[in-house]
Formats: structure tokens, C-alpha cells, sequence
């Protein structure tokens, strides 16, 4: 099309989100057995999880609920009702002190990073551009276009300390971050898409302190963590306070259809927030929220979380990874110490080929993974362990993860003139 506006061209230009959904949609569409569908972002359909949802749901259409979760337009902040639940179920449970001045809805995180990067970063009214800065690369793939300006994002190279049983971890290198007048947040997820890292404690507590110090948001998004849908491994501490913004979610909780984002944030943050929804959206989906209201208020999503979720993606984790030591076990391979999220992130180390490359040669064969360089954003690009790695979404059914995990083995040794 000719007459597009520079934003409408932004939209042109294939971006790794969009040809990972465009693959996924595809996949899904076929619903081919035998594909593999190791690429997603998508929850695992838990059973006593969707009945949990499905109960709910009866619930709200036996009662005037129905009525109002489908014929009202919330405010633009958000349903008003979840997030008074939602404050008193935070403040008891971490005595943050918010109020429902400190939260808004949003229709998805996707959503809530768009706002958030946007109304921080880019072009600023003195004439300087400011960015995001991500202390640490690997990073959500979906984070890569959300800016409306050029450039808006900062990030390095990761420091990589090696641990048993093949495996890795990333570590921030604090050394090495600099934080400059041109950035205008601090951004990390915990735990991490891609890699299923867990920034620790000390590393966030140094990262809070520099925000601080440079007066600037440390922004963390969680959307895979505590309080729901709680899918992290290791010992992580959950604080917020003023400085800080936390995402939330309800995708990873089995909700990915509804659309439903939170941000925990001081007041003047969500009052931008919400009128970027009221101009953008008019006001946010309100069925997320209606559903997890009772389970909320009743403190049941706790025990939903402890008894069904949790367990469910750490057996699938501890699976996974004894899968992956066991199927790789003649490679050059290393992969990332799985603490949260339910991702496999696989390190080739000198992969003869680029792991786009790879993906294609795997997607011919009916495996969809992601391709590790999307991930690597804003990345200084000589830096070859950045075109050597592959996400895998290991809450994929068994069977597909299995024999995806053979066939990309099968690939590999092909590569490295192993057969
Ligand atoms: C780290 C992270 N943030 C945000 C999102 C966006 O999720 P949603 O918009 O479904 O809430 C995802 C989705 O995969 C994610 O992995």
C-alpha cells in the first residue's frame, strides 16, 4: 500500500511476534497430529484448572453477574470489583499498602508493555529520546516492536555461569550496566521468556536500587510468577512499592482468551494508564476479571495455585529437562537452568547454522520452536551465542515434546556432521 503513515508501516515489516502468532495460528488451524507445537506461548489446558474456569462461568451466567460482565462498559480503569479484590488480596498477603488507586486492568500484558514502553520512552518533549533499558538479554520477543519510536530499546550481553547436568545460567553484569540520562526505565520479566530464568533476589534488589538512584520506574513484568499463576521454581521475593511496576496477568493462569492485564502502580502511573484506555479501548474486557473475582475474594486461587498449578508445570519442567539431558546427551549442548515460566531455552554451542535457520529446517518437518535471535533485542550483533539458541515450550503435550525434541536432534547431528 502506498499511502501509509510511518506507523502504519511499522505494521507492515514482519516482526518475530508476528510470524511466531502467524506460525501458531497456522498450526492450530491445520490442527495437523503431527505437527509439534513446541512454539507457543500458550498455557497448558490443565483439566482441574479449566473446570475450576467452567464452574465459575456457570456461576456468573446463573446470576445478574452476567448481565454485567457483558452489558457494561467498566471504567477505564478496569472492573472495579476485581480490583478492590484484587487490593485486598495483595495487601494481605504482602502488605504492599496499595489502594484501588494503585491498579488498573488492561486487555492483556502485551497490552499493558505497549502503554508502559510508550509512555515512558521515545521522543521526549525537550527533544531527546529515551529508552527502556533491559539489564539482561534474552528477553520476551514480544517486547521487540512495542516502541512507537526507533531504538527504544537498551539491553547487553548477560554474564553466563555454568552449572551440572549441562546446564546454564544468565546473571546481570552489573559491572558492565550503565544507566545514562537517555534511559527512562529499568525493564525485566521474572521469571523470563524466553530462557525460564529467575532473576535472584539480590540481583532485583541492585536493580531497585538503581532505579532509585537514577529517580527512574523499575518496571517487572510478571506474568508467570506469584501470587497466580505462581509458576516459579525457585525461592523469589515479590515486593512493590512506588518505584516499581508490576504486570500481571491471567494469560498464564489458563486465560489467554480473555485478555485480561493488571498493573500495580503509584497513582499518577495509573492515571495515565487508564486514560490510554479510555482514548485506545474505551475501557478493558471486563470477563477476565468478573471470573477470578469470587476466586480471589475467596483466597481459592491460592490453593488452585499451590495444589494444581504449580505442581503441574514444575513435574513438567523436571520432566522436560531430564527429557531434553537424556535426548541431547552426545551434543554440544547446554541449556538454561529452568527456575520458572514453562520454557526450555537450548544453548548449541558453535551451531554451524543460525538457529532462524534451524527453525525453518524444523518447521519442514513439522516442529515449531522460536528461533533464539528474536530474543536478543537491541543486541550488539557479533555476538554469536545469540544466533545458537532455541525456546521450547514444554507445556505442550507430551507426546509432541518428545518427539519434536528427537527430531531436532536429528537436525543437530545432521549440522554438526555428528551421522
Ligand atoms: C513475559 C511476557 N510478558 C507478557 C506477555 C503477554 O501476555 P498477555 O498479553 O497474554 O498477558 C507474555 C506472553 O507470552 C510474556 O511471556
Amino acid at each position: 500500500m502506498k499511502s501509509l503513515s510511518l506507523f502504519g508501516q511499522k505494521f507492515t515489516k514482519t516482526s518475530g511476534i508476528t510470524e511466531l502468532m502467524q506460525d501458531l495460528g497456522e498450526a492450530v488451524k491445520n490442527n495437523d497430529p503431527e505437527t509439534c507445537m513446541l512454539g507457543g506461548g500458550n498455557p497448558a489446558l490443565i483439566p482441574a484448572v479449566m473446570d475450576t474456569f467452567r464452574n465459575e462461568m456457570q456461576h456468573i451466567i446463573d446470576n445478574k453477574q452476567f448481565d454485567k460482565a457483558l452489558g457494561f462498559y467498566s471504567s477505564p480503569q478496569g472492573e472495579n470489583q476485581f480490583i478492590s479484590a484484587l487490593v485486598d488480596f495483595l495487601n494481605k498477603e504482602y502488605q504492599w499498602g496499595i489502594t484501588s488507586k494503585n491498579v488498573m486492568l488492561t486487555n492483556g500484558s502485551q497490552n499493558s508493555f505497549f502503554y508502559l514502553f510508550n509512555m515512558l520512552a521515545g521522543e521526549m518533549e525537550d527533544g531527546s529520546t529515551k529508552k527502556i533499558l533491559f539489564p539482561l538479554s534474552p528477553e520476551y520477543i514480544g517486547y521487540r516492536e512495542l516502541g512507537l519510536s526507533d531504538n527504544m530499546i537498551a539491553s547487553q550481553q548477560p554474564t553466563i555461569e555454568h552449572l551440572d547436568g549441562k546446564q546454564f545460567k544468565y546473571h546481570i553484569d552489573f559491572d558492565k550496566l550503565t544507566i545514562g540520562d537517555d534511559i527512562a526505565a529499568i525493564s525485566v520479566s521474572r521469571p523470563t521468556n524466553p530462557t525460564g530464568n529467575v532473576v535472584t533476589n539480590e540481583e532485583l534488589a541492585k536493580l531497585d536500587a538503581l532505579a532509585k538512584a537514577h529517580d527512574i520506574p523499575l518496571i517487572i513484568d510478571n506474568a508467570y510468577g506469584a501470587p497466580f499463576p505462581g509458576a516459579i521454581y525457585t525461592d523469589a521475593e515479590l515486593y512493590w512499592h512506588d518505584n516499581i511496576v508490576l504486570g500481571m496477568s491471567l494469560s498464564k493462569l489458563g486465560l489467554p482468551g480473555l485478555r485480561t492485564g493488571i498493573v500495580i502502580a503509584k497513582e499518577e502511573i495509573i492515571d495515565v494508564l487508564s486514560a490510554m484506555n479510555g482514548t485506545l479501548c474505551l475501557s478493558p474486557s471486563n470477563m477476565g476479571a468478573s471470573l477470578l473475582t469470587r476466586l480471589v475474594t475467596s483466597k481459592e486461587i491460592i490453593s488452585l495455585r499451590d495444589d494444581v498449578i504449580r505442581p503441574y508445570y514444575e513435574k513438567r519442567m523436571t520432566d522436560a529437562l531430564a527429557l531434553a539431558q537424556s535426548i541431547f546427551s552426545d551434543l554440544p549442548i547446554h541449556i538454561h537452568k529452568p527456575e520458572g515460566a514453562f520454557f526450555l531455552w537450548l544453548w548449541f554451542k558453535g551451531l554451524p547454522i543460525t538457529s532462524k535457520a534451524l527453525y525453518q529446517r524444523l518447521k519442514a518437518r513439522k516442529v515449531i520452536v522460536i528461533p533464539g535471535e528474536d530474543f536478543f533485542i537491541g543486541m550488539d550483533e557479533d555476538w554469536a551465542h545469540q544466533y545458537e539458541c532455541i525456546r521450547v515450550n514444554y507445556a505442550a503435550p507430551e507426546d509432541q515434546l518428545k518427539r519434536g525434541l528427537t527430531i531436532i536432534k536429528e537436525e543437530l547431528l545432521k549440522e554438526y556432521n555428528l551421522i
